[in-house]
């Protein structure tokens, strides 16, 4: 009988886990409301590019051998496509989002319908959260922000929901008005930052934890780059975040940048787009 050993790799290089992802097509995309500072009702959008971006994007995932699930879009909700928002999944458990503003509002039972219909168990909470905006799961703990959407009192549901161990973090930017826009999750034990996003306790608390982390440049945050889905190794972030991917480089990880400038008229990024379901 042969054994096939893996092949030795140094014990800092990066390593890929094949990830599960649901993401929504922007085929109902718009800007016709302003929820971040990013929207600006009056100017144009291209859905079409939009939704060419967006294929571009689950095709990169398909390429680097993930799983990508679909959610019908729903008219009327524009905002839609950022998936990320509508639910967080951890070991199998579906903690429904709750939305902060009456716009997004609607999208939560169609994410808590998607669950339940793929027989998840899902649980519905009690108070304002939005989903994987606002909740990363960093190895066993869960980064939680606050200060514009997720309510603080929805951490302790999170924590008793995922039986984990919840860091809150208060958000002081409007401009990185959700967690991962400011913190960009690289594997289970490091992350990418912007400092001046947070407060000054927060801020405290993240080079405690994190004192190998990235920091970005304001020039690299300011056009999402830190909205980035990384899968151990491959990091998927706007191609407008050079200094991020080149720092990224640098630590052995494999930056793939992809344009979703169209996704970005609304206030959101790659990360934005993507709802991890952690079986
Ligand atoms: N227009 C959306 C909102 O303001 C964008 C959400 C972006 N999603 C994210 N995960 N940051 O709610």
């Amino acid at each position: 009988m042969t054994s096939v050993l893996p092949r030795p790799v140094a014990a800092t290089e990066p390593v890929a886990r094949p990830r599960h992802y649901v993401m929504c097509r922007p085929e109902h995309f718009e800007v016709r409301y302003a929820i971040n500072p990013w929207m600006r009702p009056g100017e144009p959008v291209d859905r079409e590019r939009a939704v060419a971006q967006w294929e571009a994007l689950r095709q990169t995932y398909v390429d680097l051998g993930h799983r990508v699930d679909l959610i019908d879009p729903v008219p009327g909700l524009p905002d839609m496509v950022y998936a990320a928002n509508g639910a967080t999944v951890v070991d199998g458990v579906v903690l429904c989002a709750r939305f902060r503003h009456p716009e997004r509002a609607p999208e939560a039972a169609a994410h808590r319908a998607f669950f339940a219909a793929a027989g998840y168990p899902v649980v519905e909470p009690r108070f304002v959260n939005e989903g994987e905006g606002d909740l990363l799961v960093v190895g066993d703990v869960v980064l939680a922000g606050y200060g514009f959407r997720t309510d603080p009192r929805a951490h302790a549901e999170v924590a008793a929901v995922f039986e984990r161990e919840v860091v809150p973090l208060e958000l002081v930017d409007p401009r990185y008005y959700h967690l991962d826009t400011a913190v960009a999750v690289l594997d289970d034990a490091t992350i990418a930052w912007l400092p001046a996003a947070f407060s000054p306790a927060a801020q405290e608390e993240l080079r405690a934890r994190f004192p190998d982390a990235v920091v970005a440049s304001p020039a690299d945050a300011a056009v999402l780059g830190l909205n980035a889905v990384s899968d151990g190794r491959h990091v998927v972030l706007p191609a407008q975040a050079t200094g991020l991917a080149a720092a990224l480089r640098e630590r052995g990880y494999e930056p793939v940048p992809v344009d979703l400038s169209e996704l970005l008229k609304g206030g959101g990024g790659p990360k934005c787009c993507t709802l991890e379901v952690r079986s």
